[in-house]
């Protein structure tokens, strides 16, 4: 059944950037370049490029197939393959996932459109003060309170405007200017006197500093970095047409995340060694250490540090619509509402969920939630290190053990160039057996770290 009031991508062109563009994001230009740093740089990225091609690609195919073929939100998803069972939790539990990761993703992409301005109070005493900037505005009750309402309105406005006229237009024109300014910037981070150490810190495997933990940090980033886990990708594979060619796409999709992730350690790296800052920072390694760098090159940081948290709010953009679209399909579809009243009402709920996220970095920083963690931090690791890890758990093992490999790969199949590439025993293998193995290995980790 071909449902219009849903909508459906444009373009297959349209589609790879908006999928791609829900998979890059505050992942990869700002966790991705930090963890390489701490578990080994080169070493780090061949782990995780073995776990994007082993555990990740299959699973995003499975995710694209599943929508595509019921055309539905992931739980209308679960409820088709497998009517009268209870499958369709797991796309309840996507959704769920959806709502806790926007919500801090929110408040942190606030603070990325407020670093656009904030040029001239980082750049003030050469970066000295960059982590005063930081910390005084993200514990400051009411401003990133209404940069976190002006990230979630942008969110709103798009997702309204619908799939192809909204998500598919801007993900269209943000993502390519994204890569554009990538560039300009790699260029001047590898330009910059004593690089050379940050492009040897970066692209040097050394094995002996890649533990157990980081092997486990690679799978746990690769699945957060490309969107699965939590019907993001069912959601996106539901507006697409029958000929769409998703064996194929599902590699242009990693392709893309991957080279950006890649790319924003060549961005950072050279730049943060050229000024003799540390690397493995955390999140100081975006708000502190790079606007620090910034703040050394003189008149002309003020334009890179804008060039960059424009950068940064393209990439945090065209995430949250996608987190944001996989809530609302399901109210779309499931509960009838318009795309307007979906797009409002849980717009208003999200920003709200954020807002304990974003004062618990100031007047309520004295609660603490998991092990420690502040609301945003604890948000985090629910949603991200449990939600998404547990959900593509789930999703494989349906396939592989309930479903059936078999009617996934004739459903994933439809569509696929002839000759090109195809789902076929490979997959299958990975599906049943590789990638939920992995899983059950980070899983159990992720755990025990609780
Ligand atoms: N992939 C996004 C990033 O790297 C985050 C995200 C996760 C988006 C899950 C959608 C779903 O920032």
């Amino acid at each position: 059944m071909e449902n219009n009031t849903r909508g459906t991508w444009g373009t297959r062109i349209g589609f790879i950037a908006a999928a791609a563009g829900s998979a890059v994001g505050l992942g990869n230009i700002w966790k991705f370049p930090y963890i390489t740093g701490m578990y080994g740089g080169a070493a780090f990225v061949i782990v995780y490029l073995l776990f994007v091609v082993l555990v990740c690609i299959p699973v995003m195919s499975s995710e694209l197939l599943i929508g595509r073929l019921t055309s539905k939100n992931p739980v209308g998803a679960f409820k088709e393959l497998a009517p009268k069972s209870s499958w369709w939790l797991v796309g309840a539990m996507g959704i769920l996932a959806g709502f806790i990761i926007l919500s801090f993703y929110s408040v942190i992409g606030g603070w990325a459109i407020s670093y656009i301005f904030k040029s001239g109070a980082y750049m003030a005493s050469g970066g000295e003060n960059a982590a005063n900037v930081f910390v005084g505005f993200i514990t400051s009750p009411v401003a990133p309170l209404v940069w976190h309402a002006i990230f979630m309105a942008i969110c709103i406005g798009i997702v309204m405007a619908g799939v192809e006229k909204g998500i598919e237009k801007y993900s269209k024109i943000l993502m390519p200017a994204l890569i554009v300014l990538m560039l300009i910037l790699i260029i001047r981070s590898v330009t910059l006197p004593g690089s050379t150490a940050g492009l040897s810190f970066y692209l040097n495997p050394d094995f002996s500093k890649l533990s157990a933990e980081g092997i486990l940090a690679a799978l746990g980033q690769a699945f957060f970095s490309l969107s699965l886990g939590m019907g993001c990708m069912i959601t996106y594979g539901s507006y697409l047409k029958k000929d769409s060619n998703i064996p194929t796409d599902s590699y242009w999709i990693s392709g893309a995340d991957t080279v950006i992730a890649l790319l924003a350690g060549l961005m950072i790296f050279p730049a943060v060694f050229a000024f003799g800052l540390e690397p493995g920072a955390g999140p100081g390694l975006t708000f502190i250490t790079v606007p620090a760098v910034f703040a050394s090159m003189g008149a002309i940081g003020h334009f890179f540090g804008i060039l960059f948290f424009t950068l940064l709010t393209f990439a945090a953009v065209t995430s949250a619509i996608s987190l944001l679209e996989v809530v609302c399909a399901y109210f779309i579809d499931e509960a009838k509402w318009s795309r307007k009243k979906a797009t409002v009402t849980m717009g208003i709920i999200i920003f709200l969920i954020g807002v304990p996220c974003s004062l618990g970095q100031g007047v309520w920083s004295h609660i603490k939630i998991i092990g420690g963690r502040d609301i945003l931090d604890s948000l985090d690791f629910v949603a991200s290190n449990i939600f998404l890890p547990l959900g593509g758990f789930l999703m494989l093992i349906f396939i592989g053990w309930f479903w059936g490999t078999d009617k996934a790969i004739k459903a994933g199949n439809e569509g696929a160039a002839k000759g090109g590439i195809t789902l076929g025993s490979g997959y299958a293998f990975l599906v049943k057996y590789v990638a939920p193995i992995a899983l059950i290995i980070v899983f159990i980790m992720k755990v025990m770290e609780f």
